[in-house]
């Protein structure tokens, strides 16, 4: 049985996902399909109500299909979508009035803004809008616009604001929209999301077996024991070790794994193969080809040795979805299952908590997939990944110890390939330099360089330095991305 959904339309911008996550966070299920998705998908998918979002960079006119407001559900356009909303039904938008300024909204009697009161806010544009046939005014500003308009017979509303973010009201206007306007069930909650996607894998899997290469991240082992709950030891987890993980990550994720989580795991040591593929090679992107090309290979050859499987399984989640534009995929090939294709990542930490996932797999920090290989500046080789491999674990310590470790996003120790003089057992020496860097994010696209107490910087540099011969200088990043990556390569 499919539970009640609300549709969010995809008209370019961030504005799409934001709303779906807030949608979300108050228990509404909603998915976002693209602003070009054909009147057939939207009506399959059955929706409660439809939010159109985003668009306000776009220099095209949004490929609003009139149609869609004529389908007896409810819309609700937030920012460009809504002029445009305002133009398809045959009004007129004239220039900008307001923008980026802030102004008082006072709202007006509509059931998308009950238990809302007047107040200030910020808007990024409003413009002065010739309202078509229907449409009337639900809110007024302190400039004499119209920010907001709707036609309630027909349960159409517009908003030249958004909904979704940096809007002291958004989530009480959601709310009015899904819940009381579309009459949405909120139904999900993350122990709900684990009883059906249960069910539905058994449906799927049958009696058939699956086998999953993990990583050991977040995704792949909230994924994983989600199929474990599903399916029991007919689940094979494959683990490549290439080498170029972190110290002590190997044992952690076998551990979890096996002893805490009862999955079968098969651990393949491609360690050397790895290393011979990296030896002489200083491009990154070179680097990052040859991994997963091994990898790759690894993995289809343990496939072969093991008999295959009916299924394969992986831990894309919903915004991997989207940006491989998969969604419209799904379900075309039947036998790669991807458990957590419909959770945003927050929810994938809520899922594994249902789940019992232990702590220390769900709240890790994000590792790339080429590993350690692409914190090393120049050739990977064994004595550097076992330096690099030191020197971040003396500084992960530190800031464990110090109790910032669930402060940071992300930080972590890179080996830089430079040189330069120092001294060590009274000698002078030429050695490497090692670089620090921990950055506050909230999702990886920007960054800023976390401010480490000076006292932690110094006594992580003490210790790499002499607790590991090789490297005598260390530096930190105080670089915000951007302009830097948040990785080196
Ligand atoms: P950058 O370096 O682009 O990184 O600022 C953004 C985030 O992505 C991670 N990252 C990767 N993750 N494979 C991954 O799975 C990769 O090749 C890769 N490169 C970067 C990075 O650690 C950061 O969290």
């Amino acid at each position: 049985m499919q539970g009640d959904r609300i549709l969010v339309l995809d008209f370019g911008g961030q504005q799409a996902l934001s709303t779906a996550q807030r949608l979300r966070s108050i228990r509404v299920f909603s998915q976002v399909l693209p602003g070009s998705a054909s009147l057939e998908t939207i009506r399959a998918a059955m929706p409660k109500g439809i939010v159109l979002a985003g668009g306000d960079a776009a220099q095209e006119p949004l490929p609003l299909d009139c149609a869609l407001l004529d389908m007896g559900i409810p819309v609700l356009a937030t920012g460009a979508s809504a002029r445009r909303m305002a133009e398809v039904l045959g009004g007129q938008t004239h220039g900008v009035s307001i923008d980026r300024r802030t102004a008082q909204i006072s709202f007006g009697a509509s059931p998308l803004f009950s238990g809302l009161e007047e107040s200030d806010r910020y808007f990024d544009r409003v413009e002065e809008l010739l309202l078509p046939e229907g449409m009337k005014p639900i809110a007024n500003s302190s400039a004499g616009l119209t920010p907001a308009f709707s036609n309630e017979e027909k349960r159409l509303y517009g908003l030249q604001f958004y909904a979704e973010s940096n809007d002291p009201d958004g989530l009480a206007i959601l709310r009015n929209f899904a819940l009381d306007i579309c009459q949405c069930d909120p139904w999900w909650t993350m122990e709900e999301f684990v009883e059906r996607k249960t069910q539905k894998l058994r449906q799927q899997i049958g009696d058939g077996n699956v086998l999953m290469a993990i990583s050991g991240g977040v995704d792949s082992s909230v994924s994983a024991a989600l199929l474990a709950r599903a399916v029991g030891d007919r689940l094979t987890c494959l683990f490549v070790d290439t080498g170029l993980l972190r110290k002590g990550e190997v044992e952690l994720v076998e551990r979890a794994y096996r002893e805490q989580l009862s999955i079968r795991l098969v651990r393949v040591d491609a360690r050397q193969r790895v290393l011979a593929q990296l030896s002489g090679v200083t491009a990154p992107e070179e680097k990052r080809r040859r991994i997963e090309n091994t990898l790759f290979q690894v993995l289809q050859e343990q496939a072969a040795a093991l008999g295959g499987a009916a299924f394969t399984a992986d831990g894309a989640i919903y915004p991997d979805m989207l940006a491989k534009a998969n969604l419209a995929k799904t379900g075309a090939d039947n036998h790669v299952l991807h458990p957590l294709q419909h959770l945003f990542k927050a929810e994938v930490r809520l899922a594994g908590e249902v789940l019992q996932v232990p702590r220390e797999m769900i709240s890790r920090q994000p590792f790339p997939g080429p590993g350690l290989a692409i914190r090393i500046m120049g050739e990977v080789t064994e004595n550097k990944l076992t330096m690099l491999r030191e020197a971040d674990a003396i500084f992960r310590q530190e800031i464990a110890e110090a109790g910032l470790d669930k402060r940071i996003w992300q930080y972590f120790a890179i080996l830089t390939g430079l040189h330069s003089f120092g001294t060590r057992d009274g000698q002078t020496c030429y050695e490497t330099a090692v670089a620090l860097r921990a950055v506050s994010s909230s999702d990886a696209v920007t960054a800023n360089a976390y401010r480490l107490p000076y006292d932690l910087l110094e006594r992580v540099a003490l210790r790499i330095t002499t607790e590991i011969p090789g490297i005598n200088r260390v530096l930190y990043d105080v670089t915000g991305k951007p302009s830097a990556m948040i990785e080196w390569e």
